[in-house]
């Protein structure tokens, strides 16, 4: 059985931005109430004394966009100061990114992820729903700080939509030869109302490797994460590339890791909500911390079994409720 020691916490599930393949324009969200939200304290409660006693060490953080959760540098303060943390990790849209960025690496954060799905403004400014010109230079200017601050590895997160940014595949890809930024190709995933935004289906990494083998020729590689990418690299080029095939292949019997929704809902796997536990509640109604991670282990335990499978892609029940925004990505 793999080991699951990888906690993936959504803050929040609100986004400054609206990408059409996250939560499509039109879509009604249910945001979480202020209240039903996991407090400071809960979230610290439960890092503490329920998943580190039960052996997770690895956290990322994500939303929404994490950035919007007020007090958010202390958290990973907080997080990144426990002895037993060996990994924390932050995935955003870097929009809010640059005036932070310094305060977050002192509270020891020290690797993140960014989503650039475009080079092209215009192009940029309609996957993430049109919020108005010079969104773009902001999220770049952003990385540019994130290098400058020394987030290492800095990862390019771009999901790539067929007729909409498969055409920058290549000029994505070169920005790993004198960089040292690791892009990384997402395959496009029909989740939520994701087919909304594209009746082309995704385009598989096998075939985005070959486009870039063309050009430049490409070599196994490696960067540190936790994730499922497979890691090449152009040769001589200083970053890597990264490739997340989840609908070409399946790694989900390789899957490290569960997720922690912001109203504290624990679910076993991104596509499958079978099992969840509401921690929220249950801490709120004096629940001891030792008979949660009771419930953790149990959850644990059947994991194998509730880890979306490829041959369930046609048998839906259960799955697919959320969009990303809501589960974290
Ligand atoms: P690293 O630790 O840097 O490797 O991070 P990561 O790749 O785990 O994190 P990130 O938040 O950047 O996730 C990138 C993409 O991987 C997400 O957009 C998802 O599309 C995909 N992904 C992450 N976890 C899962 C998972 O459990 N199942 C599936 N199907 N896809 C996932
Ligand atoms: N398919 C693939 N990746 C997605 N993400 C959000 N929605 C989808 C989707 N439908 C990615 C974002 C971000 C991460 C948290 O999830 O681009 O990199
Ligand atoms: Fe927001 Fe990220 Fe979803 Fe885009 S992918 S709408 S940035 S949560």
């Amino acid at each position: 059985m793999n080991h699951v020691d990888y906690l993936r916490i959504s803050l929040i599930d609100r986004c400054n931005f609206r990408c059409q393949y996250c939560m499509p324009e039109g879509a009604e969200l249910d945001y979480i109430l202020k209240q039903q939200l996991l407090t400071d304290k809960e979230l610290l409660t439960l890092i503490k004394e329920v998943f580190i006693p039960v052996g997770f060490t690895r956290f990322r953080l994500t939303g929404g966009e994490p950035l919007l959760r007020p007090h958010v540098v202390h958290l990973v303060e907080e997080i990144a100061s426990l002895p037993q943390t060996q990994d924390l990790s932050m995935t955003t849209n870097g929009f809010l990114l640059a005036p932070i960025a310094q305060s977050l690496y002192d509270a020891g954060l020290r690797r993140i992820n960014i989503s650039l799905d475009s080079l092209e403004p215009d192009t940029f400014d309609q996957i993430i729903g049109n919020h108005g010109r010079g969104r773009w230079q902001q999220v770049w200017d952003s990385i540019q700080v994130a290098y400058n601050v020394g987030f290492d590895p800095l990862k390019l997160n771009v999901v790539v939509i067929p007729g909409v940014n498969d055409h920058e595949i290549t000029n994505l890809a070169a920005l790993t030869i004198d960089k040292q930024w690791h892009v990384r190709f997402i395959e496009f995933m029909p989740i939520g109302n994701a087919h909304l935004f594209s009746d082309r289906g995704w385009i598989p990494s096998q075939e985005i490797r070959q486009l870039i083998r063309e050009r430049w020729g490409l070599t196994e590689s490696q960067v540190r994460g936790n994730g499922p990418a497979d890691v090449f690299k152009i040769p001589g080029a200083k970053g890597t590339l990264g490739f997340i095939s989840q609908m070409s292949e399946c790694f989900c019997d390789r899957c490290n890791r569960m997720r922690l929704s912001a109203d504290g809902w624990l679910r076993p796997c991104l596509l499958n909500e079978t099992g969840q536990i509401d921690f929220k509640t249950a801490l709120r109604c004096g629940v001891s911390t030792a008979s949660l991670q009771e419930q953790v282990r149990r959850l644990l335990a059947i994991k194998p079994e509730i880890n979306f499978k490829q041959r369930d892609k046609g048998n839906t029940e259960g799955v697919y409720t959320r969009t990303m925004s809501q589960i974290g990505g």
